[in-house]
């Protein structure tokens, strides 16, 4: 404990490393039982998108429909992991994983949802995964949805919108259980439901594609009130899927269950009292909304201020069911940004509104970011975030045990760049670096962080950006399917013999 607690002051006081005095963070200033791992959801990696029995997902008919991404690029062969597994998770042993967090695609496993049978060769898929890394010594972490849902059911009643879909869920959860619980022990409900509400049902740059004004270039819904539907919902599933398990497997399999929100850390954009409510205010509207309800088992109080009777209800039964439906807490942290009041001054049109809590979230303070720029537009590097998104965390939630999910960095886009200078990463290793400093202090001081994985094992579809945007530890080429292992997959191999490679 001496050592770590040595190692952790010997940090620059922002956590970052790039003052050459400080030493590098070490694997051993983490304990020893502590996971560290990589991250790919099954969209963004599979491909093989009509493969075995699977049918079409909510995004398979969005790209092929609308043409989503940048360069009209979608997710039907990806990197090819449907394939390539093997080679993958051999990719993941050499760099001395000893975690992997995947997702399951739901038209794999249930091509018709709950109307239809279960697809044996999607189970045989996940299997051989699940086998294959356990042979390794790499602890599986199933994420059950990550974005990707039936078509089927999206056509039949919107989705998340209606509460049917609570129990295509929950089919869904239990056929996993069944399936795979036996060897996973630890699964993730539902994948940042904070962040498909709002880029589905408010900015409409997910599927269905909904929003309404102030935005525009979408279907028409209600951006007021469809995000909020839709997260109950979502949190009302997962609710219902971890009540399942908690009664009927947990015993027998001796797993946990988490669910993963979008963490970032909101800051005020000035001292003034009115920014300062106004980042808690952000913090509640993010943080609060995705975890109060599985922990406390309602909304936090501020939110119901600001919606009245548009935020929805949980039955007495629900809350019951809703409170402590969680083992774990699953944080994908990006970034810090500043937090601006709207309720006594001048915010752009969509901020000003109860959906955001009157917040204006914005990366700049007088012109000046908050941290250095990437590829996306509201990922700052900033690495203290870490140590405060972890305690606020910790501090709301009575230290429930929390993995970082997600941590990853994907350098500002440059037309033509070259694949020499795309594996020659040495911001990458930086921002890890930085990053898991900040996070030793937050142990340091006492949070139950458990588990630390890097977003991505390789580049991959990132979403409506395509594949533009490089989050991977290994660069794809997406024409031979090579992976090739980037600075920072050498770094994180050293790293993790608690070796340094950069100095
Ligand atoms: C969060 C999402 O879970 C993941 O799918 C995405 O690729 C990363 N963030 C990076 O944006």
């Amino acid at each position: 404990l001496l050592f770590v607690i040595f190692a952790c002051f010997s940090i620059n006081g922002d956590g970052s490393r790039f003052n050459q005095e400080a030493d590098p963070i070490k694997r051993s200033d983490f304990p020893p039982g502590f996971l560290f791992g990589a991250a790919t959801s099954a969209y963004q990696v599979e491909g093989a998108y009509l493969e075995d029995g699977k049918s079409l997902s909510n995004w398979d008919e969005f790209c092929h429909s609308k043409g989503c991404g940048e360069n009209d690029d979608n997710g039907d062969v990806a990197d090819d992991h449907y394939h390539l597994f093997m080679e993958d998770i051999e990719m993941m042993h050499s760099v001395g994983l000893k975690a992997y967090r995947f997702s399951i695609s739901w038209t794999r496993i249930l091509p018709r949802g709950r109307f239809g049978e279960v697809n044996p060769l999607g189970i045989m898929f996940y299997n051989k995964i699940i086998d294959n890394l356990i042979l390794k010594g790499i602890e599986p972490f199933v994420t059950i949805h990550h974005n990707d849902l039936p078509q089927e059911l999206e056509e039949k009643y919107g989705s998340w919108l209606d509460p049917q879909m609570q129990d295509d869920f929950v089919h869904f959860a239990e056929t996993c259980f069944k399936s795979f619980g036996d060897r996973v022990k630890y699964w993730m409900t539902i994948n940042e439901p904070n962040v498909v509400a709002q880029m589905a049902y408010e900015k409409g740059e997910f599927p269905p594609n909904h929003c309404s004004q102030p935005f525009g270039n979408c279907l028409a819904g209600n951006s007021d009130i469809e995000p909020l539907f839709a997260m109950h919902n979502m949190l009302l599933a997962h609710g219902k899927a971890a009540k399942l398990y908690h009664d009927n497997f947990q015993a027998k399999q001796g797993g946990m269950v988490g669910l993963v929100a979008n963490c970032f850390m909101f800051e005020p954009l000035t001292d003034s009292y009115l920014d300062q409510k106004a980042a808690e205010r952000a913090m509640l509207f993010n943080i609060g909304w995705s975890f109060d309800p599985p922990i406390f088992g309602d909304y936090p109080q501020e939110m119901r201020e600001y919606h009245g009777n548009e935020l929805p209800r949980f039955s007495l039964e629900e809350k019951s069911f809703m409170k402590n439906s969680i083992d774990f807490i699953g944080i994908n942290h990006y970034s810090a940004l500043y937090a601006k009041d709207c309720t006594n001054s001048s915010c752009t049109e969509g901020a000003n509104r109860a959906i955001t809590g009157f917040v204006e979230i914005t990366g700049e303070r007088n012109g000046v970011p908050i941290g250095d720029p990437t590829s996306m537009e509201r990922f700052f590097v900033v690495p203290r975030g870490m140590e405060e998104i972890v305690h606020y965390v910790k501090t709301r939630y009575n230290n429930t045990p929390m993995f970082i999910t997600e941590n990853g960095y994907s350098s500002p886009n440059v037309d033509d760049v070259e694949v020499e200078e795309i594996v020659n990463d040495l911001k990458r290793i930086e921002f890890h670096q930085a990053y898991l400093a900040s996070l030793c202090k937050a142990i340091r001081k006492g949070a139950d962080v458990r588990g630390y994985f890097v977003w991505s094992l390789m580049d991959n579809y990132e979403w409506t950006h395509g594949y533009n945007v490089r989050f991977g530890l290994h660069y794809v080429d997406l024409k031979t399917f090579d992976r090739i292992p980037k600075l920072s997959a050498r770094w994180y191999q050293e790293f993790l013999k608690n070796n340094s490679l950069v100095d």
